[in-house]
């Protein structure tokens, strides 16, 4: 690991408080790390839970999901990068980590097992407004994330922001990676037992029956809203026991639904996001992501 703060190479990113480009320059990817990628609102807390619920043949008594599961490039307050590397260091084996990054910006290809979660991006914008409006005011001062005036602005914003768009363009290269498990949030909801095992098989991770029940319990909506308060750390002070909820209390895990988006979204909203999908991402993804309408 360097120790030094000399500059890392620009593919890694600007400094910013959710994206730390010392940690993914110094990051060392084991064989056995899984990393969790997505865009916002696609699904991620969810994933680490199933993860972490895998490795663990069912564990409820941790206190903080993003203590168990990191959040790999995000700056944690009063901490250092070499300090976050070293707690990595010390994580159990096998590790697994999130990420929002970009296929660029993520370390270990090739070397880490990669799993992937992509989300109707319609679904993904209505999540991250209530995502915005639900967090605490601290939380959203912290994260650098201004909460929008209106729904409208807030489309225009996440339009401008791009992260969806960034995120799945940079990962379609990979779909038949052997490395890469891509996984789509409406096929999690429509057959979880299917889709976990074909993540038990992707990580070869020895898993019996009766864990999986507990699994699957453990990953459920209906146990994750219950237990809200596992979930909606997500990162001021994240990986401590002294993280600050991020969200009001019982708001993070919301309405896990397909579809949500037409509670909320205008025709010229939806056609905005479908339109600059299609612009930016071959038409086989667009296919795979069932947004050929
Ligand atoms: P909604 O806001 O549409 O309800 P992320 O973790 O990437 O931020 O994604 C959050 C979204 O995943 C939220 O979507 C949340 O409700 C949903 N989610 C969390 N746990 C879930 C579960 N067990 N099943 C289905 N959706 C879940």
């Amino acid at each position: 690991m360097n120790s030094d703060n000399l500059k890392p190479d620009a593919r890694w990113g600007e400094p910013a408080p959710l994206h730390d480009p010392y940690i993914l320059a110094n990051f060392k990817a084991r064989n056995s790390d899984v990393l969790i990628t997505t865009p916002p609102k696609a699904g991620t807390t969810w994933m680490q839970q199933i993860l972490y619920q895998l490795r663990t043949g069912g564990d409820d008594g941790f206190m903080a999901i993003d203590e168990v599961v990191p959040w790999l490039e995000i700056t944690r307050q009063g901490k250092s990068w070499q300090q976050i590397l070293l707690q990595f260091e010390k994580l159990p084996t096998p590790r697994i980590f999130k990420t929002h990054c970009t296929a660029e910006q993520t370390p270990g290809i090739g070397t880490a097992n990669i799993i992937l979660s992509s989300r109707d991006p319609r679904d993904c914008c209505v999540s991250f407004y209530h995502h915005i409006l639900n967090m605490t005011d601290e939380a959203r001062q912290h994260k650098e994330i201004p909460a929008p005036a209106s729904f409208d602005e807030h489309v225009d914003n996440w339009l401008e922001f791009a992260a969806w768009y960034r995120n799945v363009k940079s990962w379609w290269p990979y779909i038949d990676h052997p490395r890469v498990l891509w996984l789509r949030y409406q096929d999690l909801k429509t057959d979880f037992e299917g889709n976990l095992d074909k993540i038990i098989s992707f990580l070869q991770w020895p898993v019996n029956d009766s864990q999986k029940q507990t699994v699957m319990e453990f990953s459920s909506f209906d146990w994750m809203k219950a237990h809200d308060e596992k979930f909606s750390s997500q990162g001021v002070s994240a990986g401590g026991h002294n993280s600050k909820p991020v969200f009001k209390p019982g708001k993070f895990v919301r309405q896990g639904k397909v579809g949500d988006y037409r509670e909320l979204m205008t025709v010229e909203q939806e056609h905005k996001i479908l339109l600059k999908a299609k612009k930016l991402l071959e038409p086989e993804c667009i296919r795979f992501l069932e947004l050929d309408l």
